[in-house]
């Protein structure tokens, strides 16, 4: 590392990592100088003028063993980000891994306890929807108290809308055995990471979680789930990669109002006093308190997300910046996740802290009893199969 550029490896040159490339040319402070991936067919998606400056590895370790690489950017399917982030630190790389941080919380506990081994190195995540200014703005209002006390959350992510030609695109995907989940592990973590970052962590997760409701896919593409958290709020999440046109509607109601987020635009009806004092007090049994319309400005985005998530690792690296995603904070909303998976598919109320083994092992029968093939005709009610197993 010279005095100012951060030196980049990316493992895994598909459809993100050849996107971190292209960022990696423009991102301040930072330069690529190897690129991994064991299909040398991915390397073709790089430009051949950036090609030749840099060096190609078909493995990981090889990268991750490079002296000319100071941070490796893992952009692998979920299965492999844990070892290959593992290797990265035990060879004195400060990582940068994609979402999610693993498949399951027994997974990313493991690689937490290796991670507080290397507390020179910067460990972060590709959480780059934490850098929208909507979402910023957001948090720093809840963070404010601006809200009063959080009553009621309501987020529908339905706008994560994705064909069987998509699922039949990648080998590993939607699978349990190469992919290890579906809309909760693959499209979601961005709202599970944001969901914890603004509200923490619920004590209470039951959810229904539906298998191939509208892909010929093993897991799950329709998830409903309900949360309590420790001062009564409640919540519901709800995703799915199946319904057009879908939304994206995040609703938040608290004593001072309730504010909407949706299209990056923030909306507050805000209460002139707190709803429940007003409701103990007002002697007009149909009247609510007089809100303000309210529609908060949004400052203009900077750059890319991801772009802006790598400089911050850069920075973090130069001792320039906190990090924006830490690695730590990535096991809570794959937890989420989980917790809401294996409620749906054991039909049970789950008790935060998700028991991680029990987690694990629930994976384990699924992979293990794993009987997909693409497109075969008995494939088409597999999915009823799943759910009724569980
Ligand atoms: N942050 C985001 O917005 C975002 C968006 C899309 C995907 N992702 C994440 O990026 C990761 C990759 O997704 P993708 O859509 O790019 O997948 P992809 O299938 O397009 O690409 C994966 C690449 O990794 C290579 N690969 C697989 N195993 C490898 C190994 N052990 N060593 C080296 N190379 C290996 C494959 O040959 C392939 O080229 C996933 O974990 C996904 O969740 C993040």
């Amino acid at each position: 590392m010279s005095q100012d550029i951060v030196r980049f490896g990316v493992v895994g040159i598909g459809n993100m990592g050849s996107s971190h490339v292209r960022n990696l040319g423009i991102a301040a402070n930072c330069k690529l100088t190897a690129v991994c991936d064991c299909n040398s067919s991915a390397f073709e998606r790089i430009p051949a003028e950036v090609r030749e400056k840099i060096k190609c590895y078909n493995n990981a370790s090889e990268l991750c063993q490079d002296p000319d690489v100071d941070v490796v950017l893992v952009a692998v399917p979920h299965y492999f980000h844990v070892d290959i982030a593992i290797e990265a630190m035990r060879n004195n790389k400060h990582v940068l891994v994609e979402k999610p941080i693993a498949v399951h919380k027994a997974e990313a506990e493991r690689l937490l306890a290796e991670a507080v081994k290397y507390p020179h190195l910067v460990k972060a995540l590709m959480f780059n929807q934490r850098t929208l200014p909507a979402h910023i703005k957001l948090k720093e209002l809840i963070d404010k108290g601006e809200l009063g006390e959080l009553r009621r959350v309501c987020w529908t992510i339905t706008n994560w809308f994705r064909t069987q030609y998509y699922y039949d695109s990648g080998d590993w995907r939607a699978s349990w055995r190469g992919e290890g989940g579906g809309v909760l592990l693959n499209q979601c973590p961005h709202q599970l990471d944001l969901f914890q970052w603004f509200f923490g962590m619920p004590t209470m997760v039951r959810a229904s979680a539906k298998l191939g409701k509208y892909h010929d896919i093993e897991v799950e593409d329709d998830v409903n789930a309900y949360m309590e958290f420790a001062n009564g709020m409640t919540a519901n999440f709800i995703a799915s990669t199946g319904e057009a046109p879908g939304v994206n509607r995040l609703e938040i109601t608290g004593e001072r109002g309730l504010l909407i987020l949706e299209n990056g635009q923030i909306h507050f009806k805000r209460n002139e006093e707190e709803m429940t004092d007003y409701s103990r007090r007002s002697p007009n049994g149909f009247a609510a308190p007089p809100c303000w319309d309210c529609t908060i400005p949004i400052p203009a985005a900077g750059v890319v997300a991801h772009r802006a998530i790598i400089e911050n690792v850069a920075a973090a690296v130069l001792g320039k910046a906190g990090l924006i995603a830490p690695l730590e904070e990535g096991i809570r909303g794959l937890e989420l996740g989980n917790a809401m998976l294996y409620s749906g598919l054991k039909d049970v109320t789950v008790n935060m802290p998700l028991d991680s083994q029990a987690y694990a092992e629930m994976l384990a029968k699924l992979v293990e009893n794993s009987r997909w093939q693409k497109k075969t005709v008995e494939n088409t009610t597999q999915s009823d199969e799943f759910n009724k197993s569980f």
